[in-house]
C-alpha cells in the first residue's frame, strides 16, 4: 500500500475494537490476566497499550521500518536512544542541530561519560578521521534546525557502518512523507511527533523507528525500563493527526516554497535559507534525498536584531511562538527563543545570529501569509 493509505489505516483494525473505526483510547493502567501466569496481549500500560500499539505500528509502516516506538516527547525518544550507549563511548554529532539535543548531550549525557563530538557532517574526510578514533554512533539532523543545512544520509550512514558505528537521524523537519532515512541506510530514525506528524499543536510526543530486531529489542526494553512511553490519549491524537499528514505536508511545502521565493526578491531580506531554492548550496542533494522540502525555513533580515524584532512584532497571521509543524504559521527568533540555551559563542560560530528568523509555514492561504510578512516588513 502507498503512503496516503497507510497513513489512514496502518495499525488500525476496527475488528479488534468492537468495530470502532477510530482506535479507542485505552485509558487504563493495567489489564486483567486470563488466569495465573496467563496474561492477555497486554498486562500493564507502561509495557504496552492497544492505542499506543496502533500508533507504533502506523509509525513503523510510514518510515518503512519493522518496529516503531511512541514516546512521551521527542526528548524522551532521544534520551531512550542515547541510553543504549555505554560510558566511554563517543557520539559524533552534526555541528549545527536542535538546541534541545545539544543541551541533552552537554548537560545530561556528558557527565555520564557519553561524550558528543561535533563534526561538520558535510565534510566526509573530517567524519572519517573522527570515526577512526572510535564512535558508537553518528547523530544526524537533516535539514538542520534552524540553518537548513543538509547531510548526505546515504554517504554518512555508509561511512559510519564502515567503522562499526550506528547512524541515527532526527527526521522531525521533513516527516516520513518527504524523507525516509531507513531506506538510505540509517539505522535509527527519531522524531518529535509534536511537529508535523501530529500537526495540530496539541500534543508533545516522540517516536523511534528501526528495522533491526536486536535494536528494536533494546529500545523496547529501555522504553519499558525507563518509562519514557507516550500515554494513550496522546497516542490517539497523534494517530488522528497522521491521517492527514500527506495532505498537510503538500500544503506546507507549497506555501513555504512560494514564500521563500518571494522573500528572496525582497529588498529588506539579506538571505533565505531554504533547500528548495536554487541558491541553496545543497539544492542538488535536496532533490536527490528528499521528495519535498517541508514547511520550515529561515531567513536573514537586513538591519540586524532591531529589524528582526520589528518584523516579529509586526506580524498578525503568523504567531510569535516556538515549535513548528502545526497547521498554523509560526515565527520565531532562534537566538532569543529556541536556541537561547546555547552559549552565545557557539551560536555565533554556528551562524545563528540576531538577524536570523525561522518560520514554520502553516496551511493557511499562502497569499494571506505573504501579505502578512510583507506588511510587517514594510513597518520594520
Ligand atoms: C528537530 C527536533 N528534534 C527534537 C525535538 C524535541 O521534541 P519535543 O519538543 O517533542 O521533546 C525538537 C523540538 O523542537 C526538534 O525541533
Amino acid at each position: 500500500m502507498r503512503f496516503k493509505t497507510l497513513a489512514v489505516h496502518a495499525g488500525q483494525c476496527p475488528g479488534e475494537h468492537y468495530g470502532a473505526v477510530m482506535t479507542p483510547i485505552y485509558q487504563t493502567s493495567t489489564f486483567a490476566f486470563r488466569g495465573v501466569d496467563r496474561p492477555g496481549p497486554f498486562d500493564y500500560s507502561r509495557s504496552g497499550n492497544p492505542t499506543r500499539k496502533a500508533l507504533e505500528t502506523c509509525l513503523a509502516s510510514l518510515e518503512d521500518g519493522g518496529f516503531g516506538f511512541a514516546f512521551a516527547t521527542g526528548m524522551a525518544a532521544e534520551t531512550t536512544v542515547l541510553m543504549m550507549f555505554q560510558a566511554g563511548q563517543r557520539v559524533l554529532v552534526h555541528s549545527d542541530l536542535y538546541a534541545g539535543t545539544y543541551r541533552l548531550l552537554e548537560a545530561v549525557f556528558r557527565d555520564k561519560g557519553i561524550a558528543a563530538e561535533y563534526v561538520d557532517l558535510r565534510d566526509m574526510a573530517a567524519l572519517g578521521r573522527e570515526l577512526k578514533e572510535g564512535a558508537g554512533a553518528v547523530w544526524i539532523e537533516s535539514p538542520t534546525n534552524p540553518l537548513m543545512n543538509l547531510v548526505d544520509l546515504e554517504a554518512v550512514a555508509a561511512l559510519a557502518h564502515r567503522y562499526g558505528a550506528l547512524a541515527i537521524c532526527d527526521n522531525t523537519f521533513l516527516s516520513p512523507y518527504f524523507q525516509r532515512p531507513l531506506r538510505m541506510g540509517v539505522d535509527i530514525v527519531v522524531h518529535s511527533t509534536t511537529k508535523y506528524i501530529n500537526g495540530h499543536s496539541d500534543v508533545v510526543g516522540g517516536a523511534v523507528v528501526v528495522n533491526d530486531a536486536a535494536l528494536a529489542e533494546r529500545i523496547g526494553f529501555l522504553q519499558n525500563a525507563m518509562g519514557t512511553c507516550a500515554g494513550p490519549q496522546d497516542c490517539f491524537l497523534v494517530l488522528r493527526g497522521i491521517k492527514t499528514l500527506a495532505l498537510r505536508m503538500e500544503e506546507h511545502n507549497r506555501n513555504a516554497l512560494a514564500i521563500a521565493r518571494k522573500l528572496e526578491q525582497h529588498p529588506k531580506i539579506a538571505a533565505v535559507l531554504h533547500p528548495g531554492l536554487d541558491s541553496h548550496p545543497q539544492h542538488e542533494l535536496a532533490t536527490r534525498q528528499m521528495s519535498g522540502y517541508g514547511g520550515t525555513f529561515s531567513f536573514r533580515v537586513r538591519g540586524g536584531q532591531e529589524a528582526a524584532f520589528c518584523l516579529l512584532e509586526g506580524v498578525r497571521t503568523f504567531t510569535l511562538a516556538e515549535s513548528l509543524g502545526g497547521v498554523e504559521s509560526l515565527i520565531e527568533h532562534p537566538v532569543t527563543m529556541t536556541h537561547a540555551s546555547v552559549e552565545p559563542g557557539t551560536l555565533a560560530r554556528m551562524g545563528i545570529t540576531p538577524d536570523l528568523i525561522r518560520v514554520s509555514v502553516g496551511i493557511e492561504d499562502g497569499e494571506d501569509l505573504m501579505a502578512d510578512l510583507e506588511g510587517a516588513l514594510e513597518r520594520a
